[in-house]
């Protein structure tokens, strides 16, 4: 397997990580009891930042390829940036509803849930989407030559010692969120 593809795939294991955190709180919520805050606020600020800082660049440079190697087929199975914006307008209304949820405006708990889950869901669609048909089409399409250009461009991008700097910080906060997360749900044993 390409070795980007497979560092996409990992981060995208990653991403469910987190997914599966705000899920668990939202199931809290759900049940009429306070979730972790902390931790939900958390997850949406990782949200707000991790995909277009680190992930979409990579996806981004490898479907740029895909798209003019094979325009047609590329068009066919995705818009990949417009997904990539809705998810984040899908996360903007996660936020304000919290928001509105601390600030005790009235807010129907069937409505948050549905805001918050309406944005879990996509974001697994968009990633079944990814793994399962987009990154084998790609892999389908370019060539030994394509992939060695995206190596050099990756280079580029992500070798000055900063920008390694910068997706260690991700995986930080990555790892501080699962840890509150873990005490947060053996609180509520
Ligand atoms: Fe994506
Ligand atoms: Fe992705």
């Amino acid at each position: 397997m390409v070795e980007i593809i497979e560092i996409l795939r990992q981060e995208h294991r990653n991403i469910e990580k987190l997914l599966r955190v705000m899920e668990q709180e939202l199931s809290v919520f759900d049940r009429g009891e306070r979730p972790d805050y902390e931790v939900f606020g958390a997850v949406i600020e990782f949200f707000k930042k991790y995909p277009d800082s680190c992930h979409h660049p990579k996806e981004d440079i490898i479907y740029e390829k895909f798209k003019a190697r094979a325009p047609g087929r590329a068009m066919s199975i995705a818009d990949l940036q417009a997904e990539h914006r809705e998810g984040a307008l899908r996360l903007r209304r996660v936020a304000q509803a919290i928001d509105s949820v601390l600030n005790d405006q009235e807010l129907l708990r069937e409505r948050v849930d549905r805001i918050v889950r309406d944005f879990i869901d996509n974001e697994r669609k968009h990633i079944a989407l990814e793994d399962e048909i987009i990154f084998p089409a790609i892999v389908d399409t370019l060539q030994p030559g394509d992939w060695a250009d995206i190596a050099l461009i990756m280079a580029d991008r992500y070798g000055p010692p900063s920008e390694a700097d910068f997706e260690e910080q991700f995986s930080t906060l990555r790892r501080n969120i699962l840890e509150l997360e873990e005490a947060a749900v053996a609180r509520r044993l």
